[in-house]
């Protein structure tokens, strides 16, 4: 047991009274410090070691914020490691004499390491205590100049104090989701890194590592080199025995610049997050259920994994046949009009208060009334199997699209949806993401975007 004091507050997850099955704003369980203890497995942290050690690199001072029960104090050669745990029940191994854990908020380490390595806390947005996340906020705004802004998750404000606690010439080196290389959330983390010309190289573990909960499978390992004065950002992958690939040599990721300015007449945007899939969009049978007429609702979809990949369009005959009879959640409810339907009423009245008050829900001016997009000429789904390339179809009959799945605004008639359909399938989008969950990979809108604006540059894409 780490002996210590007792915790600072504010706690980073956010804590909800009398709520015992969901996360506002998510589908999954309670948030809790637990579900953020993930356990790193030996084989990991001694590779992290390893690969943030090349070129003799030996650490007089070692941070690890988010310890654990310090197992990265067992690998290396350091001078002193110094790790931060808030959790007091969290049990020590049997630390080396040169080794110490505090229980603190690691909001409070202070001074400047060689190194900052270990496993970080993932913690999504959502699912952030406010109070805490704005003094991490304040903080970071303090010491680097910047904002790092209100949307990032647990692991990525680590990264920044990780960032900001190592000396000029430091390393860090963090076994967290690679994706914060491509998020919009994470752009001012980014911008940071670049301005200071530091070498980025993330790591993609081979899917044989087990966390032991499944879900932290998007796991890689970031390796910041501050010494290295280039500002590149290459992927490497790693073999089972976790040492780069032979030969493998790195990647370039696919280009975020496309971020701004974007094309008036063709660029892509995010599915809507209506704030709970479960009460805002519904199967058939709920709606024939709650009687709410179809001019009531729009159709939606929010996943194009029913569709096989050879599908080019989603006509209304594939959705119906495809979504709304394969008891789907496809039918997104029509809050926004004036006159609202008596039943959509009757429906909104049994939402639960937890929902209402949810983080999406709760920060509108009416906790129902979502704008919904113009449904786009394109849809294609953000998340793809690297093997089965990305998967999209021309959308005519206008469905508009949730979550993961994206669409493409076509602003010009010139512009053909089904040639935009077979340019992005031809598409080599496992060259440069970065792996995501199970397999899975994803592409930003500033990414699309970036292929968008090539695309457009194309002579042979618009039509001519
Ligand atoms: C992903 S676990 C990693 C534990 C250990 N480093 C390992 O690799 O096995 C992250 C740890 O960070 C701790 N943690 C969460 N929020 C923290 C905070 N604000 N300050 C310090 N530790 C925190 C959690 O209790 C958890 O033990």
């Amino acid at each position: 047991m780490i002996s210590s004091k007792s915790n600072p507050r504010p706690f980073p997850v956010k804590t909800i009274p009398g709520q015992v099955s969901s996360r506002p704003g998510t589908r999954g369980n309670l948030p809790s410090l637990r579900r953020c203890q993930v356990v790193t497995p030996y084989p990991v942290v001694s590779a992290a070691w390893r690969l943030c050690t090349k070129g003799r690199f030996k650490p007089h001072t070692v941070l690890d914020l988010g310890a654990g029960d310090g197992r990265f104090a067992l690998y290396g050669k350091y001078g002193s490691y110094l790790g931060y745990e808030l959790d007091p029940k969290v049990r020590t191994l049997t630390l080396p004499r040169n080794a110490k854990i505090r229980c603190r908020d690691a909001l409070e380490a202070k001074g400047e390491f060689e190194l900052a390595i270990g496993n970080p806390p993932f913690m999504r947005v959502q699912d952030l205590d406010s109070l805490w996340r704005d003094r991490a906020r304040r903080l970071i705004k303090q010491e680097a100049g910047v904002d790092p802004g209100p949307l990032g998750n647990l692991a990525c404000y680590f990264l920044w104090f990780a960032t900001l606690r190592t000396s000029a010439d430091g390393r860090v080196c963090m076994v967290l989701p690679s994706d914060w290389i491509q998020k919009a959330a994470t752009r001012a983390l980014r911008s940071y890194i670049l301005k200071h010309k530091w070498k980025v190289t993330l790591f993609e573990l081979p899917s044989t590592v087990d966390f032991d909960i499944g879900k932290r499978a998007n796991a890689g390992i970031t390796l910041i080199e501050k010494n290295e004065s280039c500002s590149t950002v290459s992927l490497v992958k790693l073999r089972a025995d976790l040492r780069p690939r032979k030969g493998g040599g790195s990647r370039r990721l696919i280009s975020t610049r496309g971020h701004s300015p974007r094309s008036d007449h063709l660029y892509a945007f995010r599915g809507l997050s209506p704030g709970s899939r479960n009460w805002f969009v519904l199967t058939e049978a709920e709606r024939i259920e709650a009687r709410i007429p179809l001019d009531a609702v729009w159709p939606a979809v929010g996943t194009l994994r029913p569709l096989p990949n050879t599908f080019t369009t989603l006509t209304r005959a594939a959705f119906t046949a495809r979504y709304v009879r394969a008891g789907l959640r496809c039918w997104l409810l029509r809050t926004d009009s004036p006159g609202l339907d008596s039943a959509v009423r009757a429906w909104l009245d049994s939402v639960p208060k937890s929902i209402q008050e949810n983080s999406t829900c709760g920060a509108r001016a009416v906790w129902y009334d979502y704008t919904v997009p113009i449904p786009g000429k394109v849809l294609y789904s953000s998340a793809y199997s690297s093997s089965r390339g990305l998967k999209v179809v021309s959308n005519p009959s206008g469905v508009v699209h949730l979550g993961t799945v994206h669409a493409i605004h076509i602003g010009t008639p010139r512009q053909s949806p089904s040639r935009l359909v077979n340019y992005l399938k031809s598409w080599n989008f496992a060259r440069g993401s970065v792996p995501w969950v199970g397999g899975m990979r994803r592409i930003e809108v500033g990414q699309m975007n970036s292929i968008l604006s090539a695309y457009t540059e194309s002579p042979r894409s618009a039509g001519r």
